[in-house]
Formats: structure tokens, sequence, C-alpha cells
């Protein structure tokens, strides 16, 4: 369609611009969701014409739990039971039994005394970290999109510290003072310092040192905001709670789009924290609440995870050494697995031998990561039989080859 006037917008323009810089995105249809799928060269056709079902490593979907049965069946009972959309907020007649329930069970995954839950985690992040209104946030350099809008919204100053460095991070508090000398602001009054950082990172697949930034942060005065969405129930308690750090962590935050299998985000921690949430985050005021089905079926999946992880465990390591085996250099420390390639032509070269191969992995390129670290990311699922790890290996050799890599 073309616009019938652009006024000052010149949509058109600025996308051509986006091309140019090669910034310009598509949709990605598949057939469904889960370790296999169709997917789409096309994504203008209407309807998509899908091309032979392929391996999917590309998702979030990390326990395999958005298409199981189970799940499907308790997303369907409330459904018919509560109603397929909450139909207000939370604040008004949004509030279910099937919410209670899912934020008493959050509650308890992360020892906390309290959740709320969101309707994604990109709401609970730009929501809860506006709502606490920080004077200074010091974050990690690789933080999710989502805790950077929350920090521009909130109008903190910020301090950005390299990526995973509990040295950085306490000297660029040390630069500050101290948020709890009386003097800092000249008031008399603590200054409110959050350190926020994701537990892993999804693009390089690192995982935070959270103890050593629980002692920096401790050290300063500070909360310590942790972003869990990458590990909730692929480790019981997210990384948080495995460490057994969860009485240091203020606020820890979650998603249940991911390993969970459904949609929404999360906040767990203290009564007081989440009684000011429901009050002040106005991503959770001022919209309606999550959809039933979504609670129900996150809930359920909370209770499914624990007899999947050894399966997503053991295919990432399988997918790592053979990998490592082909001759590839593999990054991070977690079930996300980074392929480095170096170069943005041959990750993308990379990308589309193993497309035509019957293998979904994105490449990642820049601006989305430095100059010279185009990888391609894989994310295996605790669905992913064996025989399916061991073709993507061998279509990462034959492709790796065909591209010049290996
Ligand atoms: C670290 C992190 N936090 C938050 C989010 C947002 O979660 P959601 O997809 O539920 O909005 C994402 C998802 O992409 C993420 O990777």
């Amino acid at each position: 369609m073309t616009l019938r006037h652009d006024r000052g917008f010149d949509l058109e323009g600025r996308l051509r611009k986006r091309e140019q810089r090669d910034l310009r995105r598509d949709l990605a249809p598949v057939d469904r969701v889960g370790a296999r799928a169709r997917t789409a060269p096309d994504p203008q056709g209407d309807p998509p014409a899908f091309d032979d079902e392929a391996l999917v490593f590309a998702a979030n979907n990390y326990l395999g739990l958005a298409s199981d049965e189970r799940v499907a069946a308790a997303a369907a009972e409330a459904a018919s039971e509560v109603g397929t959309g909450a139909g207000a907020s939370r604040l008004i007649v949004g509030d279910t039994p099937v919410h209670r329930s899912l934020e008493r069970a959050l509650a308890d995954e992360k020892s906390t005394e309290r959740a709320l839950a969101f309707s994604s985690g990109y709401a609970a992040n730009a929501g809860t970290i506006t709502a606490l209104d920080p004077d200074v946030v010091f974050s990690d350099r690789l933080n999710h999109a989502s805790i950077i809008d929350g920090v521009r919204l909130s109008g903190a100053d910020v301090e950005v510290y390299d990526h995973c460095d509990p040295g950085a991070l306490r000297e660029a508090m040390a630069s500050r003072g101290s948020a709890s000398d009386p003097d800092t602001d000249g008031t008399g009054a603590d200054k409110s310092w959050l350190v926020v950082t994701d537990s892993v990172f999804s693009m390089d697949g690192t995982v935070a040192p959270l103890e050593r930034l629980c002692e920096v942060t401790e050290e300063y005065g500070a909360w310590l905001m942790v972003d869990d969405a990458h590990a909730t129930a692929v480790h019981p308690g997210g990384i948080v709670g495995e460490r057994g750090l969860a009485d240091r962590v203020e606020v820890q935050l979650g998603t249940l789009s991911k390993a969970l299998g459904a949609q929404g985000g999360f906040v767990a921690g203290s009564e007081p924290l989440v009684e000011h949430l429901l009050n002040a985050a106005r991503s959770f005021v001022f919209s309606t609440g999550l959809a039933p089905p979504a609670a129900a079926a996150a809930e359920r999946a909370l209770e499914l995870a624990p007899e999947r992880r050894d399966q997503l465990q053991a295919n990432t390591e399988r997918l790592r050494t053979g990998l490592e085996t082909a001759g590839y250099e593999v990054w991070g420390e977690s079930h996300i697995l980074p392929v480095l390639v170096r170069d943005r032509e041959a990750a993308l070269a990379l990308d589309e031998r193993l497309r035509e191969r019957g293998i979904v992995a994105p490449a990642i390129r820049p601006p989305t990561v430095p100059d010279g670290t185009s990888r391609v990311r894989l994310a295996p699922q605790a669905t992913h039989t064996e025989a399916e790890i061991d073709r993507a290996v061998a279509a990462f050799k034959a492709a790796g080859e065909a591209v010049g890599l290996l």
C-alpha cells in the first residue's frame, strides 16, 4: 500500500535507510512452535508458503514445553473456566484465581515472599525499573533492551559497566561515593542505587558472576536486580536460586515466555516490593492482566520443568562437543551456544547453507554484536533427539566446509 501522504514521517525513506545500514528486519513465519517446524522463506506471502520441516535451534522454548499437551490442556481449561483474556487490569476486575495461583508458585520457585505477573518480560523490566525510580542505575553493557528501556524511562543516571566485570562495577560505584553515605546528595537521605544484570546473556551465552556482584552491591549499599529470563525453569529457582542467592537479590525478574513456553513476565521479591509495583509500575497498573490461559500454562510448565532439565543439559553438551570436535569455536557457559564465525558475510552464508540442510540457526551480526564477532546462535531444546543433535552437527560440518570456515 502506498501511503496517501507521508507528512513529515517519511516512513519509506526511513525503511530505505535501515536497509542501507543492514538494519531492516522481517517477520519469520513458522507453521508451529517446537523443536521441528516448517519455515516460510518469503515472509510477505499471504498465506505463507512453507518449506519442508526443519530442526529449530533458534527458539527460547528451551524445555520444549510450548508444545506439551499437558501445558496446552491447562491453558484450554483456564480459557473455558476463567476466560480467554483477563478483561481488565488486575486492579479492576482482572485478578483471577489462576493469577493468584501462578504467583504463589513463582514465589515458591524463587524463594521469595511474593511474585507479581506482568503481561510480558519486557513490561516487567520497563515497569519495575521505572517504578523503583532509582537515583543511579549500574547496568551491564550487554543487558537486554527491556532493561535499557526501563532505565531510560526511569530518568535515572546510568553507569554502564563492562560485561560481567565486578571490578568495573566496583570502580563505577566508587566513583560515585556510596549509596548509604548520608552526605552524597546533601539532604541527609540515602541514595537509591540499583545494580541490574541479566543472569544468562542471550547473545553470548555468558553467565553473570552473581556472587561477586552481590558482594560489590552490598559493599556500596545498593540493591541488586537480576533478570533471570533465560534461566527461569532451566535451573531450579533460576541461576539466582541455584546459587543460593535469593536472600541477597532484592529484585528477581523472569519471563513466562521462554522455558515456560507461555507468555508473560514476573517479578519476585519481598512483600513491600510487590505491593509497591502493583501500585506504581505503570505497565502493570494500566495494562490488562495477563491472559488466564497463559498464566495457567506457565504454572503447569513450572511443575513439569524438572523432568526436562537433564535432557536439555545433555543435548547442550552433545551439541557443544560435536561442534568443537568439528573445529568450531563455541562461546558461552550456558544452554545458549554462540558459534563464532567472526566475519559478517561468512555468518550469513553459514546461516543460509544451514537452512538448505534443514537447520534453523540465525546469524547474529553487527550492530547487534561488535564487529569481528559475528556468530550463529544455537539454542537446543530438550525435545531434540540425540539423532537430531547429530544431524545438526553434521550440517554444521558440511555447511562450514562449503563456506570455507573449516
Ligand atoms: C534477558 C531478557 N529479559 C527480558 C526479555 C523480555 O521478555 P518477554 O519476551 O517475555 O517480553 C527477554 C526476551 O527477549 C530477555 O532476553
